[in-house]
């Protein structure tokens, strides 16, 4: 279904273009496509098979940084009076800074980028590896406040390809209390996109694209391989 995204709008309500982003609403799932020539650019990068480790990480360093400058557009603010050295002025900081939650290995490389740009957040971390057979998620790491009741939380993972690894983490951070849940990923399968939609749960994604298919094999089609092998080496 998501498929018809660069085309007629399907059975989504709401369907607006901008001219570097793509939102698509769906109950209660929003799905905003950043596509900024910039963007685009560092995704192909990522994508192209020739790109050494080092050039990934760095591509996709730069990538997060645009994804999480989308991904807060609407947050909240709090004025505060500041004095510049000229005048009083309105100042500015986000109300609530979301809770960034990478998920190992992979999301590891968007971890410090996204901590720059909202340096008081706060971090948690979550391990999970995809079993390569039945390609479900394995946890084996769980590091995260107690209550996240009314936290906005950001999860940062490269890839969404059948979607368990995502759900299987925001259902940890429900199981929290979390009710304002972001997904912030460098590229999307449909399938995936579909499984989270129909699992309901309390997320919007932010991503730099929504790729073709999965193939049998559960890879995201064109895709960029494996982030986590791409960035670190295979282990
Ligand atoms: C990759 C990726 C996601 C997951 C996506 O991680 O970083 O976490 O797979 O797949 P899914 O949507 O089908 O669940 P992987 O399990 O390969 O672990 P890694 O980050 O350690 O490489």
């Amino acid at each position: 279904m998501l498929r018809h995204l660069s085309g007629t709008p399907g059975r989504f309500p709401h369907f607006r273009r901008a001219a570097t982003t793509l939102v698509v609403t769906l109950t209660p799932m929003d799905v905003q496509v950043v596509e900024h020539p910039l963007a685009r650019a560092r995704l192909s990068t990522m994508r192209d098979a020739r790109t050494d480790s080092a050039a990934f990480r760095a591509a996709l360093h730069e990538l997060t940084v645009m994804l999480v400058y989308e991904a807060t557009r609407e947050a909240p603010l709090v004025t505060d009076r500041i004095h510049t050295p000229v005048a009083l002025t309105d100042g500015y900081r986000l109300e609530s800074p979301p809770l960034l939650v990478p998920v190992l290995r992979a999301g590891l490389g968007m971890a410090d980028q996204a901590h720059k740009l909202i340096p008081d957040a706060q971090m948690g971390f979550v391990g999970l590896a995809r079993d390569e057979e039945t390609l479900l998620p394995t946890p084996y790491m769980e590091s995260l406040p107690e209550s996240l009741a009314g936290r906005p939380v950001f999860v940062l993972d490269p890839m969404l390809a059948t979607g368990g690894s995502m759900e299987h983490t925001i259902r940890m951070l429900t199981g929290r209390g979390a009710t304002d849940v972001t997904a912030v990923c460098a590229l999307a399968a449909p399938e995936g996109l579909e499984h989270l939609d129909e699992a309901g749960l309390p997320v919007r994604v932010v991503t730099a694209s929504v790729d073709e298919r999965l193939n049998e094999s559960g890879f995201i089609v064109p895709g960029l391989g494996d982030a986590g092998d791409r960035q670190y080496g295979t282990v």
